[in-house]
């Protein structure tokens, strides 16, 4: 319930513990609470191991994690028990740490399926053909890449930049976005930066959460809110400054904290 000067959060995550679905004794993660509004961009932080890309596959209801405590909430409505479609249909979209590699399967295919899926209408050949090139020339893509294979052989930064895409293509909600902890160079963040900040011009409402380990990151991409997590539980939350004060002192400071 929410009163009419508190706007329905687009995303909420409450106590939210969840297991390997072979080894649900195993926590990896062991209590998050996130609460994200209309048009805010929440970054997660921590380090190698301490359940990032476990966060970012459960919340997409990844069949490889049971919740075994807590919720997921989108735009008031419990999803927790929601498969990755169905969340995908509704306006959740993860952008993968490790996109896959779909050979023989060009992007622009993949894109129209997604898109269908996505709106529950058959897009014509040529309506989506518009919306992909007006996206790639505000991404600064180059039209050739609408016609390769999905993922195959494309750099990091290319990968990046087609989740991109997929993102601006699909209009979500919700956007969450795995960050590489490694390989990623200073091209491919701004790549990430410089499209949810177009995606976002667009889509005012736009919900972002981007989980990651670069402080960097956010010198492009400013966020509202800053978690850091470490051992599978947020640790601290905070503004701008708590980013600044992670890439001054590592997240050493709060792993006893845990
Ligand atoms: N499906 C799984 N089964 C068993 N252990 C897992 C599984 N997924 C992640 N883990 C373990 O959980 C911990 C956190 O992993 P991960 O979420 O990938 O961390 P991060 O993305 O922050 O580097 C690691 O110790 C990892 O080995
Ligand atoms: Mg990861």
């Amino acid at each position: 319930m929410s009163d009419a000067t508190s706007p329905v959060p687009v995303f909420e995550v409450v106590g939210l513990r969840a297991a390997p679905a072979e080894d649900p004794d195993r926590e990896i993660l062991r209590g998050v609470d996130l609460r994200v509004l209309p048009g805010e961009v929440h970054a997660v932080m921590g380090p190698n191991g301490s359940g990032k890309s476990t966060l970012a596959n459960t919340l997409m209801g990844s069949p490889e994690y049971v919740v075994t405590d807590g919720s997921v909430r989108f735009r008031g409505e419990d999803v927790t028990s929601w498969g990755p479609d169905e969340r995908g249909r509704a306006g959740i979209f993860l952008a993968f740490q490790y996109p896959q590699e779909v050979p023989g399967v060009p992007v622009r295919q993949f894109l129209r399926q997604a898109l269908s899926e996505r709106k529950g209408i058959e897009l014509s050949v040529l309506e989506i053909r518009i919306a992909i090139m007006e996206w790639m020339e505000r991404l600064g893509m180059d039209p050739a890449f609408a016609d390769r294979f999905l993922n195959d052989g494309f750099s990091g930064g290319e990968k990046k930049r087609n989740e991109i895409l997929q993102m601006a293509i699909l209009e979500p909600e919700v956007a969450i976005l795995d960050e590489t902890d490694s390989g990623l160079d200073i091209d491919a963040l701004r790549v990430v930066a410089d499209g949810v900040n177009a995606v976002r011009a667009d889509r005012a409402d736009l919900g972002v959460v981007v989980i990651t380990h670069y402080q960097r990151l956010l010198e492009y991409l400013a966020p509202d809110v800053v978690h850091v997590l470490v051992d599978g539980r947020i640790v601290a939350d905070g503004g701008p400054d708590l980013a600044r004060r992670l890439e001054r002192e590592g997240f050493d400071a709060w792993r006893n904290a845990s």
